[in-house]
């Protein structure tokens, strides 16, 4: 009978040790669920994390290489057409007015520059010549070679693209470097700017959304030609404001 007593405690001893055991047991994975019951933050932190995509996005932050490091180099580019000879209001120039906005983005953002130069450089350096040229080129919406390689375009995370107003809309070369690099600078940040006599940007961003599908076309700047020539201080401190806010 003792026997049978002495067996029964320890029966009910090792059933409360087991259940003690399970309770610890089911402690634990409480504990894991709580800590993956983070999931209920997760839409939230995912957001968070596709706003900082977003965000590093437009504002190039460089992301990280696969061992941490930043990467190093630029992964801006800035693209430009841009003449010299007689231009409006400025006489003969020798840097070309959108050049030097293009420079001057390069300069700030530590961005690579690719200028667009005619393949055959049929363009006339007097200005009344150079309208009649740019004019018939609209009227038969021509396609006019550039010349040289463009660069690997896999790089970069945003273009800007610049050039002179022409007839109230991108020159005609700038359309063929579009359509001819459209599915590379699809998916991509692009920036238009313009210098202009009066016509400011002249829809340079709807024109440049329209030729090139599936990128996200940030606010253009349009600067006076007349002053990237003479009043380089107040351009670059537009050009400065402008990366700013778009957060370069
Ligand atoms: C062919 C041609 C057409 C132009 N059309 C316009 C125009 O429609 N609106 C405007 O404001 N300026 C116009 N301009 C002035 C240029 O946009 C301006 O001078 C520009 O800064 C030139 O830049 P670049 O030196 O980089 O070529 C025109 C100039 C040329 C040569």
């Amino acid at each position: 009978m003792r026997k049978n007593i002495k067996s029964l405690i320890c029966r009910v001893l090792s059933l409360g040790l087991i259940l003690s055991l399970a309770a610890c047991g089911s402690a634990g994975s409480r504990t894991e669920n709580n800590s993956s019951a983070a999931p209920s933050e997760e839409p939230g932190s995912q957001a968070a994390a596709a706003d900082d995509k977003t965000t590093s996005e437009q504002t190039n932050e460089p992301a990280d290489n696969e061992d941490g490091r930043e990467s190093e180099g630029s992964r801006i580019l800035v693209v430009y057409f841009s003449r010299t000879g007689e231009q409006y209001t400025v006489g003969v120039i020798d840097h070309g007015n959108t050049a030097i906005v293009a420079e001057m983005i390069a300069d700030e953002t530590g961005a690579d520059l690719f200028e667009v130069l005619p393949e055959d450089d049929h363009y006339p350096m007097t200005y009344a010549e150079l309208t009649d040229v740019a004019k018939k080129e609209q009227n038969e919406k021509a396609r006019p070679a550039y010349a040289g390689d463009v660069p690997d375009l896999s790089q970069y995370d945003t273009v800007f693209i610049g050039a002179p107003v022409w007839w109230g809309d991108w020159p005609m070369i700038m359309y063929t470097f579009f359509e001819e690099n459209a599915e590379a600078l699809s998916g991509k940040t692009l920036v238009p700017f313009s210098t202009h006599e009066g016509s400011g940007l002249s829809g340079f961003d709807k024109k440049l959304s329209s030729a090139v599908s599936g990128s996200t076309v940030l606010k253009g700047l349009a600067a006076r030609g007349n002053d990237c020539q003479n009043d380089q201080d107040s351009v670059r401190k537009s050009v400065n404001d402008w990366l700013m806010k778009l957060g370069f």
